[in-house]
């Protein structure tokens, strides 16, 4: 495998634009597609994703050109929540097939170019796994300290306030050893007890057997709860208005009602991602570790977790995505971003597995008026052209809009508890659509796929985007071409224009001695945007702006690349 991984590097050095990329920086500024296995392809036709379906779709994900891909977990798992619940660290789930598949995609991968990250979920098991089944058999029995388990107060309440992001108290009251267990998340994901040193070493351990498998890195989930206040004291409220979706699902969640100072990124927990990236680099300089911060305010906190070469490699967010007034403060996160981060990374995501479809959430008024393909075309613009790199979900790159859910077809277990309050994550993990004219639009060849295809998919499948030059996929891809031809774009510093909020988004990258300044208008009307004489226009892909006396004309939900001097 590493002889392998050696021969694709080397190609990929030989094609870099950037020459400034070291090799173990590859992971900067590179475009990730993020694969949500169960929606993706299902390769054997039991109406599941699968890796084998992954497999079968290589030659789609390296035509996109993009630099990677991280797969959603594919370990064993009773699937409560889909895989974030895991019942063996070190198995792959037989409804994501095998670790020869497994192999299988990460060989055609890596012969095609393309990275593979694995998602790993080091907080928490599933209450199904064996460390927990006896955990919580007594108080002596083996693996007793690996959880987080804590006395009841003296009324028999639970012994602090905290909340489960999911809903609902972060205690469950176990009879057996007379004691609450905590769980951040769902009931049935009790939280591992990473400050005893064998719960972390087994962790670090099935961390290094993937890793050996041959994977190029990992997403790690939440790294937010790494750990937890050693003396569980209760938050304080939050004491401002939370109208931040990016926080336990939003207002409806009385999560959002604390502030989370004694439940999520607890100082310990740096220590524990030291520990990570110094066994998991050690002698693979190349590993990434790319971590999940949410629930937290990431864009002041990634610089913490990033900088420097002894914590995560870069940070991965929600910040970007689903606000109340999505565009002033989309620009405001970008300022604070901006300012904030120095020498750490993080990515930039404007859609995921448990968000709404951008598109339709971001620049919902855009959808409204009957202009969802410029607008998600403008999406990935920014998301190409922004600081950082790009983590692109599977769908955005045909501007698939969020597809309304019926209830009998929900399955996600958070969006349950809170319904009918919270719309939930079913509608962005709908089964992605392949073949406009086909059964289930291509995504499995048997008869009972897990979800149902959105019908408003079909007609924005592969299949009907393909060939037509003006679709949102032969956008994308043209548009990661000219990325890559301008490779300054991977590292440059970028500044975010002042005292323009919006809906005129200007921000300037520099670096190896280039510079270029980006416009989106992020509004239906159009806009005049002041230039200097001599401004001139990149030939970027899909623009429709002019450079005209008065400044850079920019159409409704259009953008441009401009060189200024
Ligand atoms: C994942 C979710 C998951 C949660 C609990 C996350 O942040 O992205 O899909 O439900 O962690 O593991």
């Amino acid at each position: 495998m590493s002889d392998r991984r050696d021969a694709m590097l080397a190609r990929a050095i030989l094609h870099a634009d950037a020459p400034a990329v070291a090799p173990e920086d590859w992971w900067r500024g590179a475009v990730f597609y993020q694969i949500y296995l169960r929606s993706f392809r299902d390769g054997n036709g039991d109406g599941i994703g699968d890796l084998k379906g992954v497999a079968e779709k290589l030659d789609y994900l390296a035509d996109l050109g993009i630099d990677g891909i991280w797969l959603a977990p594919f370990y064993a798992s009773p699937q409560v929540d889909f895989g974030y619940d895991v019942s063996d660290m070190r198995a792959v789930d037989p409804s994501m097939g095998t670790i020869e598949d497994l192999k299988a995609v990460i060989e055609g991968a890596h012969d095609r170019g393309i990275r593979v990250l694995a998602d790993f979920v080091p907080c928490h098991t599933s209450d199904q796994h064996e460390w927990f089944q006896q955990s919580r058999s007594g108080r002596d029995a083996p693996h007793a300290d690996w959880y987080v388990w804590a006395d009841r107060s003296e009324d028999g309440t639970p012994p602090n306030n905290w909340l489960s992001s999911f809903g609902g108290p972060a205690w469950t009251w176990e009879p057996r050893r007379s004691q609450y267990y905590y769980h951040p998340f769902l009931t049935c994901q009790p939280a591992l007890n990473l400050r005893n040193e064998d719960a972390l070493c087994a962790v670090l351990d099935a961390m290094a057997f993937w890793r050996d498998v041959g994977i190029d890195g990992f997403r790690l989930d939440a790294v937010q709860c790494l750990c937890w206040d050693e003396t569980l004291r209760s938050n304080p409220p939050r004491g401002e208005p939370f109208d931040d979706v990016a926080i336990g699902g939003g207002p409806n969640n009385p999560f959002a009602a604390q502030s989370h100072l004694f439940d999520r990124d607890v100082p310990h927990g740096l220590r524990i991602i030291e520990r990570m990236r110094r066994e998991l680099t050690e002698g693979h300089p190349e590993f990434a570790l790319i971590g999940e911060l949410a629930d937290v305010d990431s864009s002041r906190l990634a610089v913490k977790y990033t900088a420097g070469r002894e914590r995560l490699h870069a940070v991965y967010d929600f910040d970007l995505i689903q606000k109340s007034d999505p565009v002033a403060r989309l620009i405001e996160t970008l300022r604070v971003r901006s300012d904030h981060v120095g020498s750490g990374w993080y990515y930039n995501v404007l859609t995921n597995h448990d968000t709404q479809r951008a598109v339709s959430q971001l620049t919902g008024f855009a959808e409204d008026a009957g202009r969802r393909e410029e607008a998600a075309k403008l999406l990935l613009f920014l998301q190409a052209t922004l600081r950082g790199g790009a983590i692109v979900f599977q769908g955005e790159e045909l501007g698939l809009p969020q597809p309304e859910v019926a209830r009998e077809d929900m399955h996600d277990p958070w969006a349950i508890n809170l319904y009918p309050d919270f719309v939930g994550r079913d509608g962005v993990r709908m089964p992605f659509p392949w073949d406009a004219g086909a059964d289930h639009a291509g995504f499995t060849d048997g008869d009972d796929p897990w979800m149902p295809v959105a019908e408003a998919h079909r007609p924005l499948a592969v299949s009907a985007q393909a060939e037509e030059e003006g679709s949102v996929l032969s956008f994308f891809k043209a548009l990661l071409r000219w990325r890559r031809e301008h490779g300054f774009l991977r590292l440059a510093d970028e500044t975010i224009a002042e005292g323009e909020d919006g809906p005129v988004l200007a921000f300037t990258r520099a670096g190896d001695g280039e510079e270029m300044t980006f416009l989106a208008n992020l509004g239906l009307a159009p806009q005049v945007h002041s230039a200097p004489r001599g401004a001139k226009l990149e030939a970027v892909p899909g623009s429709a702006a002019r450079a005209k006396e008065e400044g850079i004309a920019l159409p409704p939900l259009g953008f441009a690349a401009v060189r200024l001097g």
